[in-house]
């Protein structure tokens, strides 16, 4: 290592910039490979940030979706600092995710129809990740697998996460170890099915709410709430945008477009969480 002296100052010593092939940046990241997946369907410049946006929240998921993995699997094993952790930083992804809808916010519905024949049948609502995100969320439903039945890798690993418990069921399973009174038939429900809130689940979350506000419990209960107020702000702002976009025309994957996202909006995440505030 070579410092040259110069004045008394030591220069601070510059990059290398001699590489026998690619970089070591460009071996880790791909840089080459994500800088090149953009493929406009149309000619309009605007195109570029809604396709880019669109590959953007695709990565966020996938961290997202990592995340609550790494936490349910810690709760399985009764790890709470690592689930914790997972979750305080799913939270800090799920504010960077909400804050790219920023340049997707305020399309007019000429910009958006100057791209938008362009996407054919194509939507969101096809999002393999963004099944995952929602099935960990206890928002499952087997026929969101059938548009992935084309693409064997994505089906293969919705079927998987179709089948094991969701995030929310871990967290509840946590609660009966800890002494709660979450009953059988929630303990031992077929985790493939949508989870329905339960009035015994509410009056354990109100239970633990009405305890010590320091307790593991009620720290585990507000990471929860902060994930379930930052999902719903993703699908708000998305209905906001949509809205903004093109008003009440249908969807171009053939939903009835904004009205079937304010329904899809209106679902509260990890439900008995909201519910319980009304008892303590
Ligand atoms: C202003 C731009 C956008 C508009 C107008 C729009 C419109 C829509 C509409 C109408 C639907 C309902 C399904 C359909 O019939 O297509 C939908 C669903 C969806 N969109 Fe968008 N979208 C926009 C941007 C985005 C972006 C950037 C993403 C990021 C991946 C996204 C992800 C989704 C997802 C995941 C769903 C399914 C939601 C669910 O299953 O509850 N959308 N979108």
């Amino acid at each position: 290592m070579s410092h040259e002296v110069t004045g008394g100052a030591q220069e601070p010593e510059t990059p290398n910039l001699d590489f026998a092939g690619t970089t070591p940046y460009e071996d880790y990241v791909q840089a080459e490979v994500l800088t090149h997946l953009q493929h406009p369907l149309s000619d309009d410049p605007g195109e570029m940030v809604f396709l880019v946006t669109t590959q953007v929240m695709e990565l966020w998921f996938t961290v997202i979706v990592h995340e609550w993995r790494t936490a349910a699997e810690a709760l399985r094993r009764d790890d709470l600092p690592v689930a914790m952790e997972a979750l305080r930083r799913s939270t800090y992804e799920l504010e960077a995710l909400n804050a790219a809808w920023k340049p997707l916010a305020k399309l007019t519905p000429a910009q958006f129809n100057a791209y938008r024949s362009a996407l054919g049948e194509g939507s969101g609502f096809q999002s393999a990740m963004y099944r995952r995100l929602e099935f960990l969320l206890g928002e499952k439903s087997a026929s969101m697998l059938v548009p992935h039945r084309g693409a064997p890798r994505e089906h293969a690993e919705l079927e998987k996460a179709l089948q094991e418990p969701s995030l929310w069921d871990e967290v509840l399973r946590l609660l009966a170890r800890r002494g709660y009174a979450v009953p059988e038939a929630v303990l031992r429900r077929d985790p493939s099915l949508r989870y329905e809130p339960d009035p015994a689940v509410e009056a354990a979350w109100a239970e633990v709410y009405t305890g010590p506000q320091d307790s593991e419990l009620v720290r585990l209960g507000e990471a929860l709430t902060d994930v379930a107020e930052l999902v719903w702000r993703w699908r708000n702002d998305h209905l906001v945008a949509t809205r903004r976009a093109m008003g009440a025309k249908m969807g171009t994957g053939g939903s009835a477009g904004v009205a079937w996202l304010e329904k899809r909006a209106r679902k509260n995440v990890f439900p008995e969480l909201w519910t319980a505030r009304s008892h303590v």
